[in-house]
């Protein structure tokens, strides 16, 4: 199975990438990512963690009901309560997987699981003789596997595989792989097992040592695997994923190396690298390779003379290939609803009712009104920004005054809505923000901390919408809120009521690896 030359690209920005401290994502905001994982083409979608909480659950399920095309994909550790969790929610997906794990290293069967080799064995193949009723696509993948005994790891993988597994997963789960070495392990795993020919291998690699991406392409050209499993911009937790985007455009544009083929629509990257970025309030560094602002801006002078005379002297990809469109005006003043509604379409925006797409049309036009050219960019914020009034109505933005002067302490009088109750109150503070979200405590009186205020221009220009993001922690729990508008102090409110309307939505979800 290992020598054919398709490979499979499995996405878990979903479930990995949610991980990440903040990126907690509403069902709705899964689905639009879904979706357009859909139109992006990947293989493989992990959807979520079925078993981690009922929003988990229930995302999946209303995922495995749309999606035509991938694979739909639930994480489950290794009992049989996850594992039927897991097969519940994906019970109406054409094409489902159910992917079961538990750690195999010393240190993690010892501290964590407390659980004897044997034991860990057992439980494994038991597992996957499970999940096997349910599905003939099953996924293993011992935890922690890059600091595993390989004798015993050679043990456990030719158990799961006898019982049925169909993909096994090498997971560097700490980050810890050396290039050579994670590709060389997976090699050896491949040559010692005997039935390793029965399942296709898999690498799932963490960036804590920024070598994800190069560590998973040594398990695919050093170990032989055939399925990459990534998320998009890299999200994850701590310092991430394999970054997706980097992967396709490295197997692209390196054929004559990699020799392998894709299902992949690049021209879609860019477009899911900005909405999950925007959904997840996980602004992509400029410099980022293929997503970055900078990837294809060449400042030099030297580098654009080159590029004048010759493209590719300087440049080894295409923008336009990934999916970037040199901020495209696409709608105005004047455009009408059909228009509107026809461009979320070509976005792949699905808006569930005629009443929601009325609401988001009644946005385009009030932001049309301030702003006379409105981006693709601009249209998915206020899609965004819709959604969450629509998902999360504890607390709704209404309006606010702001006054700052050289010298003046700044004040704000802000307008929002508590179960749609509207209430105004004042504050100052040290700057502007400060003055805001003091006005708006005194009445939420959260207490959280706020850990990241960032701004960034949604398209060019000074007539750009500003797109902030405030991270909020309390209790514990780690939320993001995103809020855009064209004038940045109203969309530092918005993301700062968002964030407090995740917080009191009080979704417990379960950490798959604890
Ligand atoms: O990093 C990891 O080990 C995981 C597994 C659940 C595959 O995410
Ligand atoms: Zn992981």
């Amino acid at each position: 199975m290992a020598d054919s030359n398709k490979l499979i690209i499995f996405d878990t920005t979903l479930r990995d990438g949610e991980q990440s401290p903040g990126a907690s994502m509403t069902k709705d905001e899964k689905i639009r990512i879904a979706r357009q994982l859909e139109r992006l083409k990947v293989d493989v979608i992990e959807a979520g963690f079925a078993a981690s909480s009922p929003g988990d659950f229930e995302s999946i399920k209303a995922i495995s009901g749309i999606i035509k095309d991938s694979i739909v994909c639930s994480l489950s550790r290794a009992n049989d309560k996850d594992i039927s969790r897991a097969a519940e929610a994906l019970a109406p997906a054409q094409r489902k997987r159910i992917h079961t794990f538990i750690a195999t290293s010393p240190l993690h069967m010892e501290k964590k699981l407390r659980m004897l080799p044997d034991q860990v064995y057992e439980q494994a193949r038991q597992a996957v003789r499970f999940a096997r009723q349910f599905t003939d696509d099953v996924e293993f993948s011992p935890e922690d596997g890059s600091r595993s005994d390989m004798d015993f790891l050679c043990r456990v993988l030719e158990g799961v595989i006898a019982e049925g597994a169909t993909t096994i997963n090498f997971a560097d789960t700490v980050g810890y792989g050396v290039p050579e070495l994670y590709g060389t392990m997976l090699r050896t795993l491949r040559e010692r097992i005997p039935n390793s020919d029965k399942a296709v291998w898999s690498v799932h690699c963490h960036n804590d040592l920024g070598m994800a991406v190069a560590n998973s392409l040594a398990g695919v050209m050093i170990g032989g695997a055939r399925q990459i499993e990534c998320t998009i911009n890299g999200l994850g937790e701590r310092a991430g994923n394999t970054a997706l985007e980097e992967i396709v455009m490295a197997v692209r544009t390196r054929k004559d190396h990699f020799n392998l083929e894709l299902g992949i629509d690049a021209t879609q990257i860019v477009p899911t690298s900005k909405l999950v970025s925007q959904i997840t309030g996980f602004a992509v560094q400029p410099n980022k390779a293929v997503v970055g602002a900078n990837a294809f801006a060449h400042a030099s002078g030297i580098h654009q003379d080159g590029i004048l005379k010759a493209r590719d002297t300087y440049e080894i990809m295409r923008a336009e290939d990934v999916g970037w469109s040199a901020n495209k005006i696409v709608l105005g003043k004047l455009s009408g609803r059909n228009a509107f509604k026809q461009r979320l379409e070509e976005l792949g925006i699905k808006l569930e009712s005629e009443s929601e797409v009325n609401a988001a049309f009644a946005r385009f036009k009030e932001l049309a009104d301030r702003k006379s050219e409105i981006f693709d960019e601009d249209i998915m914020a206020l899609v965004s920004d819709e959604q969450q009034s629509h998902d999360r109505e504890h607390y709704n933005f209404v309006s606010l005054s702001q006054q700052s002067e050289t010298g003046e302490k700044p004040t704000a009088r802000v307008t929002f809505s508590i179960e749609g109750k509207e209430v105004t109150c004042e504050g100052n503070g040290n700057g502007p923000v400060d003055a805001i979200v003091n006005a708006i405590e005194t009445q939420t009186q959260s207490g959280a901390e706020l850990l990241l205020f960032s701004v960034n221009a949604i398209t060019t220009g000074t007539q750009s919408q500003g797109e902030v993001t405030m991270r909020l922690s309390k209790s514990g729990r780690i939320v993001n809120g995103v809020g855009a508008d064209l004038d940045i102090v109203v969309a530092s409110a918005k993301a700062y009521l968002a964030a407090l309307n995740k917080l009191h939505s009080k979704t417990e979800k379960l950490n798959p690896q604890m």
